[in-house]
């Protein structure tokens, strides 16, 4: 123990249980399999339990070279301080201070460069984006997932970071020539910070008129679970927006997408108000 069940297929980043009670972990294998998450869980795989602490690292690969962009990390769980049902993502922070060079060493190194190299010797002609779902475990990186994607909300703090032209990337995925072009970072953190229908990512309304997307300045607003009705932009989804920000630190960047999310309203909307929590540098104690 902890047993850890999951759903072979995609099921929204939900389909995943720990459990620690052998008993719960049969019963609830056989709840997967008959169903629970519909065809996604018709298989489970039983994985090792990890400890750690995760990261989302991401290349972009022409099939021969890749480049590494910027890492993120992203928060899951609905609840403050990672607790309750996992989510689509609730926000999200790029860079990741516990992500330094040793550590992306490790991950390119051990990684990144086998898999680059893995695609090709199993004859598989992949060109795109790779999303290493990674967890530290002592300061060792432990793959926990692959996507042939980007992440959600990963993505609205990682394309912000992007200076290259992102067409220009891809132009050198589509002709192989991506060796000869330039990925420039933005050295500044992003943040975003998700604003979601209440009740999700159980059972939530729709249709809520949202106010105050204009008076937002300092921060870029990305629509997700939007719709407009006739002119007025009416929430359509559990995740409505993503609201990210720049700053020197995550703390600049984090004060800013909680102040610009403060001046967009729509009824029930819940945000967590502790995304970051666990990278914030905790002072010294004092030695007596
Ligand atoms: N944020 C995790 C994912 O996009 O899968």
């Amino acid at each position: 123990p902890p047993y850890v069940l999951k759903a072979d297929g995609l099921a929204a980043g939900k389909g995943v249980l720990i459990l620690d009670d052998i008993k719960e972990a049969k019963k609830e294998l056989k709840n997967m399999v008959s169903g629970k998450f519909g065809d996604a869980s018709a298989t489970v795989v039983i994985e090792q339990f990890l400890s750690g602490i995760e990261v989302s690292v991401f290349v972009i690969t022409d099939g021969r070279n890749y480049k590494i962009l910027p890492e993120a990390k992203d928060y899951k769980r609905i609840g403050e301080g990672d607790t309750g049902l996992n989510t689509g993502g609730m926000g999200a922070i790029s860079p990741v201070a516990f992500a330094n060079r040793d550590f992306m060493d490790k991950v390119d190194n051990q990684v990144i460069i086998p898999t680059i190299k893995g695609l090709r010797a199993e004859g598989i002609d992949y060109s795109g984006f790779i999303f290493f779902g990674i967890i530290s475990v002592k300061g060792d990186p432990y793959v926990i997932e692959y996507n042939c994607r980007m992440g959600d909300p990963e993505t609205e703090v990682v394309m912000p970071r992007l200076k290259s032209d992102l067409l220009e990337l891809f132009d050198g995925i589509a002709t192989g020539t991506l060796s000869e072009r330039d990925v420039q970072i933005d050295p500044r953190t992003a943040t975003t910070v998700m604003m979601v229908s209440g009740g999700y990512p159980e059972s939530y309304e729709k249709g809520k008129s949202i106010s105050g997307l204009r008076n937002v300045e300092d921060s870029i607003v990305f629509h997700a679970g939007t719709t407009d009705e006739g002119g007025m932009v009416k929430t359509n989804g559990g995740r409505v927006l993503a609201v990210t920000s720049y700053g020197k630190d995550m703390e600049t960047a984090l004060k800013k997408s909680y102040e610009s999310a403060g001046k967009i309203e729509f009824d029930k909307k819940y945000i967590r108000t502790d995304i970051g929590f666990d990278l914030i540098k905790k002072p010294a104690k004092a030695k007596a």
